[in-house]
């Protein structure tokens, strides 16, 4: 059996990356590759979704073990290796661990697939970006993250719940950092282009945004077992779309910032336009002074851990 382009490589067959790869192949998307370092997991995982596609009706090829030769040449490498939050703990916790493993992953994954653009998953997300970037060396447009998609799909439901409409027709933007301080902007948020602002009361945007910011944590509250994955992996594989098939999406994604909204050498979330170099054009529209403030005390939380990963010798 051999691949064909576009080939996707996705590093971590936990509940992340299993179901990333299963979005790939049923959108037909792409081939994919699983790679985790429990080889069985990898192989397993890829044979059952291997025997889903005469059902699922598609003819993507799903392979998986722990040899990084399966992930030759691949277009996109998705990061979703690490450990999960678990009650109690927040994303910071996972620093370390998930520090070493991204950083070694990363590495890895550059020597057999040397065009590849990177996306990020594991977290805690901003810094594994900006980890991922370093330890690679690769230009800046080829290593983004994954969160601002999923934060804004959970206000899209959020608001779609509230107003009982379609999610179709909802929009939402959250920028900053995948963390307590993510920033939602109801303000650029619409339903059939109509501002939330203009359909629903104060409190009830602001309970919104509350419940979007700690849209992860109400998840594994519930989980108890681990994190969030399906809206994850939808959400990734919109990503992987968006650059295999050129498509020119504006997503909210985590890039690194260079002077735009006032931050530089930064890995923060912001709308951007995807396609096939990675990241294309980093769009910049105008914040409020409320609005900007929150999006650089969003970038320092992300600065500090950044110091603190620099600390213990990354
Ligand atoms: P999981 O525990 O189900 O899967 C992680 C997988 O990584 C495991 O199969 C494990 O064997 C594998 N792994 C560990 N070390 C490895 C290595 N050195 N090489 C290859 N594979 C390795 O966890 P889950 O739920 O899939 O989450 C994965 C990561 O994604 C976590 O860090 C989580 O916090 C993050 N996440 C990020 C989101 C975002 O919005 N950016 C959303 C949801 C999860
Ligand atoms: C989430 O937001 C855990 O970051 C992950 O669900």
């Amino acid at each position: 059996m051999s691949l064909q382009q576009p080939k996707v490589t996705v590093i971590g067959a936990g509940n992340v990356g299993a179901t990333t790869a299963q979005r790939i192949a049923e959108k037909d998307i792409a081939d994919v590759v699983l790679i985790d370092i429990v080889a069985g997991l990898a192989t397993g995982k890829a044979l059952d979704l291997s025997e889903a596609a005469p059902v699922e009706v598609h003819d993507r090829f799903i392979i998986g073990g722990n040899d990084y030769a399966l992930s030759k040449d691949s277009d996109v490498i998705v990061i979703t290796s690490g450990i999960a939050r678990k009650p109690g703990m927040s994303r910071d916790d996972l620093l370390k661990t998930n520090a070493e493993i991204v950083s070694s992953v990363a590495k890895e994954s550059l020597k057999h697939s040397p065009n590849a653009i990177f996306v990020v998953v594991s977290n805690p997300l901003d810094v594994m970006t900006h980890l991922t970037r370093k330890v690679t060396g690769l230009p800046a447009n080829r290593v983004l993250g994954m969160a601002g998609v999923l934060d804004s799909a959970r206000m899209r439901f959020f608001i779609a719940e509230a107003l009982n409409v379609s999610v179709q027709d909802v929009l939402a933007f959250v920028l900053g950092g995948h963390g307590d301080s993510m920033v939602p902007l109801a303000r650029c948020s619409s339903v059939a282009g109509i501002p939330i602002t203009d359909l629903l009361p104060a409190d009830k945007i602001e309970e919104i945004n509350t419940r979007t910011r700690n849209g992860g944590i109400e998840i594994v509250n519930h989980l108890q077992t681990g994190s969030a994955f399906y809206a994850p992996a939808s959400s990734s594989a919109e990503m992987v779309e968006a650059i295999v098939k050129d498509r020119k999406r504006v997503l909210p994604s985590c890039v690194q910032l260079n002077g735009e909204y006032g931050l530089k050498d930064i890995y923060v979330g912001v709308p951007v336009k995807i396609g096939s170099k990675g990241v294309e054009q980093i769009l910049e529209i105008k914040l409020t002074d409320a609005e900007k403030a929150a999006l650089h005390k969003s970038a320092e939380d992300v600065k500090i851990n950044v110091e603190k990963l620099e600390s213990m010798g990354f």
